[in-house]
C-alpha cells in the first residue's frame, strides 16, 4: 500500500457503504502493547490519560500514519478527535440500545458531503480491532449504506425486532482497523465470540463540525455573560456560545411565526413543508428498503397455481428457447456457458399465454412500479431466463457513476424517480451461493465509478449480494442505476426467471420509427433540408450512454454530421448515413 491516494476501489466502498475495512494495519507488536496495557490497567476507560508508559499505544494510535492518511481523505484536512476512545466491549455498552445513525432526518454535524470528486464525512468512527471477530461473534453491529439514508429508519430496524436482511456485523483480524462514517446505522450487540471482545473506538469530527462537548474545567464554564439575566432566556439562547457543556446540544427556540419560547428537551426543532402520508398506500419498511438498496423483493405474490401454469407453460415450449451469448464478460468467477431464454410468453396460445398475461398491470405490482418512478411506465415483453447448471454469470454492469439520466435515480420530497424498474417473476427457488441475480446494494447512489473486481465478481470486497428468493417472489431493482448483474447458474435444478423491463414515461429506452425527421414532421418542414439540419429534426431515440445517435461536431468552424458507431447499442432505427434522399422518398 503507498501513500498516493486512496484506490477508487476504497473510495466506492466507503462512497457506496458507509464503511472501510483496511486489513493488517497494527503489527503483531503494536496489538500486544495495547493488550497488555489494558490488562496492566485493568480499565476501560481514559486511556489517553493513564501513567506512561501505559497510555503510549493509546496515543500513538490517535495520530497513526496510515489512519491520518485515511482521515485527511474522508473526513479532510484538519480532522479532530471528538471523544474519549472507548473499548467496545458488553461492560461498556448498552448491548440491547437502538441502533445510531441514519440519514433521516439529516444532522449536518454528522452528515456525508460529497460533490464533484470532494469529499467531507464530518463524523468517522475508527475501530481497531485488537483480537479477531468471526462471522457470527456479535458486538459490533451496522447497516450498510445508511449513511446515505433518505428515509426515516423503521422502529422495527432500530430496535432490532426485525433486521430485514440489512443488519451487518463485520468479521475482523487483530490489527485490522474499521472505518465508519458517523452517520451509518450503528450499535453494539451482546458478544458470542469464544476469545475476548476487544475493539478499540475512536470517533473522529471534521474541523469545524460541532458534536461532542469536551470534558476540561474551561468547557464545564457557564458561557453566558453577566448581562444575560437582563434579557428573556430566548434572548440568550440566541446568543449562546458553541462548544461548552451547557451549550451542547445547543438551546432551542420553539416558534410558530408569532411568539418564540425556549424549549428545555433541547430536541431538535426543524419545521417542513411536508408530513410524512400514512395515507400514501406505501409501506414504510418497504420505502426505506427500496431507497436504500435500490431493490426490493415482494415475498409470495405468486399462488401454487399461478406458479404451476407459468412453470407448465415453459416446459410446453422448451424447444423455443434460445441460447444467447455468454455474458460474463471476461470474469474467471462468472465464466460459463450462453444464456439460454425464451420470449414472446406474452403471445403463445391460450392457455399457456395467461399466467404471464396476468403479470401485466398486476395490482401488487403496479403499485410500487408507480411510488418507484410515477405514473406512465411502460413495460417490454418478458424475457424468460432459464439458466442451466454451467451457465454464465452476466457481469455486473451500470452504477450511480457516471451519472445517466434515461435509467437514473432520484430521491426529491420523498418521491422515488426510478427511470427504469425492471421486474422479475421467480417461477423457482433462487438458493444461496447457487447463481441468480446479484447486486452491490446501494450501488444507485454511487459517485464513484464500479471497480473492475466488482464488475467481474472476482473481487467484489464483499459488497455483491446474490439475493435468495423463493418461488413465488418478485423482484423490483433500479435498473441502470443499481450495479447488478447474475452468478454462475450452479444448480442442477434450471433457472425460471420472468424479466420484465419497465421505462418511465420521461425517456425512451428503444427508439424507433418516431427518431425519423419524415414520420415526426410534415414534408414541406424538412423538405430541402440538408443533412446536418435533418440531425436536430429526429424523433427521440434511445440513449445508451455514449454517441449511438447521429450527431453534429463543429470542426473549424463547420458543422458535419457524424455517423461513426462505437460499441454503444444503437436502436433499429438509428440511420448509419446521411438521409437526405429519404426525404425526397417521403
Ligand atoms: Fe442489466
Amino acid at each position: 500500500m503507498g501513500w498516493g491516494a486512496m484506490s477508487n476501489e476504497e473510495n466506492y466502498c466507503f462512497d457506496v457503504a458507509g464503511y472501510l475495512h483496511v486489513r493488517g494495519v497494527l503489527t503483531g507488536d503494536e496489538v500486544n502493547a495495547l493488550c497488555q496495557a489494558l490488562d496492566k490497567s485493568r480499565k476501560t476507560k481514559e486511556m489517553l490519560g493513564w501513567p506512561a508508559p501505559l497510555q503510549t499505544p493509546f496515543r500513538d494510535l490517535l495520530v497513526h500514519p496510515r489512519l491520518v492518511w485515511y482521515l485527511n481523505q474522508i473526513i479532510g484536512h484538519g480532522f479532530r478527535l471528538d471523544q474519549e476512545p472507548k473499548l467496545l466491549c458488553d461492560s461498556t455498552c448498552d448491548v440491547t440500545a437502538p441502533l445510531v445513525g441514519g440519514g433521516e432526518p439529516r444532522d449536518p454535524a454528522r452528515a456525508y458531503y460529497f460533490q464533484n470528486g470532494r469529499r467531507y464525512c464530518q463524523a468517522v468512527q475508527a475501530i481497531w480491532a485488537l483480537a479477531d471477530v468471526k462471522d457470527g461473534d456479535g458486538g459490533f453491529v451496522m447497516v450498510p449504506g445508511t449513511h446515505k439514508s433518505n428515509v426515516e429508519t423503521p422502529e422495527d430496524i432500530v430496535t432490532g425486532r426485525d433486521d430485514m436482511g440489512l443488519v451487518f456485523q463485520p468479521s475482523l483480524e487483530a490489527g485490522d482497523l474499521l472505518l465508519v462514517a458517523g452517520t451509518t446505522l450503528h450499535g453494539m450487540r451482546p458478544w458470542r465470540g469464544t476469545g475476548p471482545q476487544q475493539l478499540l473506538s475512536y470517533p473522529y469530527a471534521g474541523r469545524a463540525a460541532l458534536q461532542s462537548a469536551g470534558t476540561g474545567p474551561k468547557a464545564k464554564e457557564n458561557s453566558s455573560p453577566e448581562w444575560h439575566r437582563d434579557i428573556s432566556a430566548e434572548q440568550s439562547a440566541s446568543l449562546y456560545r458553541p462548544d461548552y457543556q451547557d451549550s451542547v446540544p445547543p438551546p432551542v427556540v420553539v416558534t410558530d411565526g408569532e411568539m418564540v419560547e425556549l424549549d428545555e428537551s433541547r430536541e431538535v426543532f426543524h419545521p417542513s413543508i411536508y408530513k410524512l402520508d400514512v395515507d400514501s398506500g406505501i409501506d414504510h419498511k418497504e420505502f426505506y428498503f427500496w431507497e436504500l438498496t435500490g431493490y426490493l423483493v415482494l415475498r409470495g405474490v405468486m399462488d401454487e397455481v399461478w406458479l404451476e401454469e407459468a412453470n407448465n407453460a415453459i416446459d410446453q415450449f422448451q424447444d423455443q428457447i434460445v441460447v444467447g451469448e455468454e455474458l460474463a464478460g471476461g470474469s474467471r468467477s462468472l465464466a460459463g456457458t450462453g444464456r439460454p431464454t425464451l420470449g414472446g410468453v406474452l403471445e403463445l396460445p391460450q392457455p399457456y399465454c395467461d399466467p404471464f398475461r396476468k403479470m401485466v398491470s398486476y395490482p401488487l405490482v403496479q403499485h410500487r412500479l408507480n411510488w418507484m418512478g410515477g405514473s406512465g411506465a411502460r413495460m417490454s415483453g418478458p424475457t424468460v431466463f432459464c439458466a442451466v447448471q454451467g451457465t454464465s454469470g452476466h457481469f455486473l454492469h451500470d452504477g450511480g457513476e457516471p451519472m445517466y439520466p434515461p435509467m437514473g435515480y432520484q430521491l426529491q420530497s420523498g418521491r422515488s424517480y426510478a427511470e427504469a424498474v425492471t421486474v422479475t417473476w421467480q417461477l423457482r427457488d433462487v438458493l444461496p451461493d447457487l447463481g441468480g441475480f446479484a447486486c452491490v446494494p446501494g450501488s444507485h447512489k454511487a459517485k464513484y465509478p464500479s471497480p473492475p473486481g466488482v464488475r467481474s465478481y472476482d473481487d467484489h470486497m464483499g459488497l455483491v449480494k446474490q439475493l435468495v428468493m423463493k418461488a413465488g417472489d418478485v423482484l423490483f431493482f433500479a435498473d441502470g442505476a443499481l450495479t447488478h448483474g447474475t452468478t454462475a447458474w450452479k444448480n442442477p435444478i434450471p433457472r425460471r426467471g420472468v424479466l420484465i423491463k419497465y421505462s418511465s414515461r420521461s425517456f425512451h429506452r428503444s427508439g424507433g420509427e418516431m427518431v425519423h425527421p419524415w414520420n415526426r414532421w410534415s414534408h414541406h418542414l424538412i423538405e430541402g433540408m440538408t443533412d446536418a439540419q435533418l440531425a436536430v429534426m429526429r424523433g427521440t431515440d434511445r440513449d445508451a450512454r455514449q454517441h449511438n445517435v447521429p450527431r453534429l461536431e463543429v470542426k473549424d468552424g463547420v458543422v458535419e454530421v457524424s455517423y461513426k458507431r462505437g460499441s454503444a447499442l444503437y436502436s433499429g432505427d438509428a440511420p448509419k448515413g446521411p438521409v437526405i434522399d429519404k426525404v425526397s422518398h417521403s
